[in-house]
């Protein structure tokens, strides 16, 4: 390893390797021949200044900054060493509020820290000054690296170049949408590339954009709005979806037909692999203690000592069943499906479970969501986790831009919703359903 201090992943340390660092640097100063200021936003072990040395021009002054004090070291050092002249500063760069217009290149590659990990005021600081510079105002799910791109832009000189390598979420989010789209406002894109799975130990995939800033700002033509008439929209905004009943561990809950309390267990879904078809039928039963199951003699004290030989305190016994209408297993293989949970019951914490918002039939979004052209969204959204396994997080699943159901009318949804009831009442087959579902969306939403 190059760098043998060890990553603080609530920094969203990633390095940049250097052959890719090396290239960004070749190809943004190919763009910028008589550069002299330059900004390294979030700087890590001077990786860019390596790269930018290895160029060989002499009139240049680089700027870094960065947060962990360690990096802060480690690349005045190295600065010093390689004779570059430069300033590092151990500071957050997005509340440096002194530095607008003034670089003539920003070369990054920004911390991905997704905005539920930014503490409150902070984000709110950064969320203010950066829509009031811009005149926007920044969606509250943006993950830190999108905030580094708009200030990024900000601090670029007029003709400027900013070269950024960013994870891919910046093309697969809502928020990494709206991003660009006033990225587009301010700068020209030059040019983006997709890297695949750049960073080590990291499997998802990258993107290197180079933007030119713009003399003045333009009206974006790709205007994202959170209209109720766009034909895609995020699929937090057509369901409600959380995920399935987590148990602290399985097996002192799962019930066995020889069990003293069997008959009060609780139907169960955890395997969608044994299912035929798309309607759930319960594969397992659990131990879901509740006031009432307290009061049976001597459940206490057996479900109790279950739990002790698995380490586990009482009041881990009371778990939250979770329940709802359509379920998506979130590790996906080969076949992507969106399950009926028919009779109701609880599932298990491999699934999303979902309902749908305002009074859309949930049946016929079941229908909808084993389409092609739904499953194709969410597939290319997950990341790749190695051995054909792919993996949506549950931020990710809610951001996917799917086709806009809202927009169906309500002589199609009739009959769409008399189908989807056929269809779970015949146990129809997943790849029947999946056919008729791609037909029906090409048919009506012409996609
Ligand atoms: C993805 S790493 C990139 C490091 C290096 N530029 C590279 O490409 O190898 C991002 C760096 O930003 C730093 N960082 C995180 N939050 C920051 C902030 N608010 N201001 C400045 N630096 C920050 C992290 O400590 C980390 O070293």
């Amino acid at each position: 390893m190059r760098f043998s201090l060890e990553l603080d992943e609530t920094l969203g340390q990633v390095w940049t390797p250097d052959e890719i660092a090396n290239e960004m640097a070749r190809e943004a100063f190919a763009l910028i021949p008589n550069v002299k200021k330059i900004l390294d936003p979030a700087c890590g072990p001077a990786t860019f200044s390596k790269a930018i040395n290895q160029l060989g021009f002499k009139e240049i002054e680089l700027i870094c900054y960065d947060v962990d004090p360690r990096m802060y070291n480690f690349t005045s050092h190295i600065n010093q060493k390689i004779g570059l002249k430069s300033e590092t500063r151990n500071q957050d760069y997005l509340l440096d509020s002194s530095l607008e217009n003034s670089f003539d290149l920003v070369i990054m590659n920004p911390p991905y820290i997704r905005q539920e990990l930014i503490e409150r005021e902070t984000k709110e600081y950064y969320h203010q000054y950066l829509g009031a510079k811009l005149g926007v105002s920044i969606d509250k799910k943006s993950n830190l690296f999108a905030l580094f791109l708009l200030k990024g832009i900000l601090d670029l000189a007029p003709n400027g170049i900013m070269c950024a390598i960013v994870f891919d979420a910046v093309q697969n989010s809502a928020y990494g949408k709206k991003t660009l789209s006033i990225l587009s406002e301010y700068a020209e894109l030059i040019s983006t590339k997709t890297v695949a799975t750049p960073f080590d130990n990291v499997l998802i995939d990258a993107q290197i954009l180079i933007y030119k800033k713009r003399e003045k700002k333009i009206t974006s033509i790709i205007q994202y709005q959170e209209s109720k008439n766009n034909l895609f929209i995020p699929l937090e905004n057509l369901l409600k979806s959380r995920r399935g009943t987590a148990l602290p561990k399985r097996a002192p809950f799962l019930a066995d037909t020889g069990d003293k309390y069997y008959k009060y267990s609780s139907p169960f879904f955890i395997k969608q692999n044994r299912l035929e078809g798309l309607v759930i039928k319960p594969d397992q039963r659990i131990y879901l203690t509740n006031s009432d199951l307290e009061k049976i003699d001597g459940f206490q004290d057996w479900m109790n000592e279950r739990l002790e030989k698995y380490n586990l305190s009482e009041n881990k016994k009371f778990v939250k069943p979770v329940k709802g209408s359509i379920a998506f297993n979130y590790y996906i293989r080969n076949a992507p499906r969106h399950l009926w949970n028919k009779d109701n019951i609880a599932l298990s914490d491999n699934f999303y479970v979902s309902e749908t918002k305002g009074d859309f039939p949930t049946e016929v979004a079941w229908l909808l969501l084993n389409s092609d052209q739904y499953l194709n969204r969410l597939t290319a959204s997950a990341r790749n986790q190695g051995n054909g396994l792919r993996k949506l997080q549950l931020y990710e699943y809610k951001n996917v831009l799917l086709p806009n159901w809202n927009l169906l009318s309500d002589v199609d949804i009739a009959e769409l919703f008399d189908l989807s009831k056929d269809l779970i009442q015949s146990g129809a087959e997943s790849k029947k359903i999946q056919e008729l579902a791609s037909n029906i969306v090409k048919k009506l939403m012409d996609l």
